[in-house]
């Protein structure tokens, strides 16, 4: 291996929750060691960071699911080792980055039901620890001496940035394109699942790594049509937001453009001057044209289009399975 070995692991079990248990269950030893060494790995590469540490230390512990590096380490297989470990490591360190980030550009109170870095610390300690989870993930995989993983991350990081900016582009417009929408989630959310299975993938078969990318992509496209229901459906206690946030923030989703194009009256409203109450007003009109289950439909299309593209990924049959389960996960998490 080269450069710096990352955290060993700790013998310190995190607690799987949904949807990942069956997963996990399904798994032969060698899953729930590597997140263990995932889990290690974080903790390590985040307490390397000084001064900052405590609020990214807060990050890491706020209740993310680990879905990133459960798909490198599942792409990977059994036989990923460090490398694996590393690649898993550094994807979850962009993804909480780019959450404590969105926070800041959302002023965002709440994230998984707890308060942001950006409510907790302010804007400016909020965007310094994005930068320092973001830089950090680098670092950890320029440890381990795999150029490309290095190019394939920070590709995927310009395009987290752009499809950010595509919804600052786009925001307030009630006009918005389908395929602007999904070009924008694509980047902004498929994306990292993408690279996720492709860096996965290519520290056991460098040649295979490319036909995992329409895999990830598509379940994380699935993912963000399902977390945009949620904003529209609720409820609050589930979601740890408020219904209707992103329309209040101007983010124009799959459900409103469905329900727009069902119901052309509701391109009379007008977003900059909506508040809660209206929102909520807004959600249910979305609601009943009967768009939140054509955008449900759309995503489990998507996820069984994800899971049929896998036989030709080369992959053992447990290794499948396990992926299988994985892609059902991303929908069950909504049911
Ligand atoms: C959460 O989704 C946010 C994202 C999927 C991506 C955010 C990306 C950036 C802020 C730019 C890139 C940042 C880095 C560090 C490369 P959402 O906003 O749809 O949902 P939510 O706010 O309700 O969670
Ligand atoms: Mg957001």
């Amino acid at each position: 291996m080269n450069g710096e070995r990352l955290g060993v692991p700790s013998g310190s079990s995190r607690s799987a929750p949904e949807p990942v248990t069956a997963v996990i269950e399904g798994a032969g030893a060698w899953l729930p060691l590597g997140l263990e060494q995932v889990e290690s790995g974080l903790t390590a590469a985040v307490n390397r960071g000084g001064p900052l540490s405590e609020d990214a230390v807060t990050t890491l512990t706020a209740g993310g699911k680990r879905m990133r590096p459960m798909l490198v380490l599942l792409c990977a297989g059994p036989g990923g080792g460090e490398p694996a470990v590393r690649a898993g490591v550094a994807v979850e360190l962009v993804h909480m980055a780019s959450l404590v980030h969105d926070d800041v550009l959302d002023r965002a109170p709440l994230r998984r039901g707890k308060p942001t870095v950006f409510s907790e610390s302010g804007r400016g300690r909020a965007t310094s620890v994005g930068d320092q989870l973001f830089a950090t993930a680098f670092r950890v995989l320029v440890d381990g001496g795999d150029q490309t993983a290095v190019t394939e991350l920070s590709r995927t990081a310009v395009d987290l940035a752009r499809g950010e900016l595509m919804q600052r582009r786009g925001a307030f417009d009630l006009a918005l394109a389908e395929e602007d929408y999904i070009e924008r989630c694509s980047l902004k959310t498929g994306r990292l699942f993408e690279a996720a299975c492709v860096l996965g993938r290519s520290t056991v078969s460098p040649d295979q790594a490319g036909v995992m990318s329409a895999f990830g992509n598509r379940i994380g496209l699935a993912f963000q049509m399902l977390d945009d229901v949620l904003d529209v459906a609720g409820p609050p206690e589930r979601t740890g937001k408020a219904r209707g946030t992103d329309l209040l923030d101007g983010t124009v989703t799959l459900p409103y453009i469905v329900a727009r194009d069902i119901e052309p009256d509701l391109t009379q409203v007008d977003l900059r001057s909506l508040d809660e109450t209206a929102a909520e007003a807004l959600c249910e009109r979305i609601g009943e044209t009967g768009a939140l289950d054509r955008v449900r439909e759309r995503a489990m299309g998507l996820i069984e289009e994800a899971k049929q593209g896998l036989s030709s990924a080369g992959l053992d049959s447990e290794q499948r399975e396990l992926l299988e389960l994985i892609a059902d996960g991303v929908v069950l998490r909504y049911s």
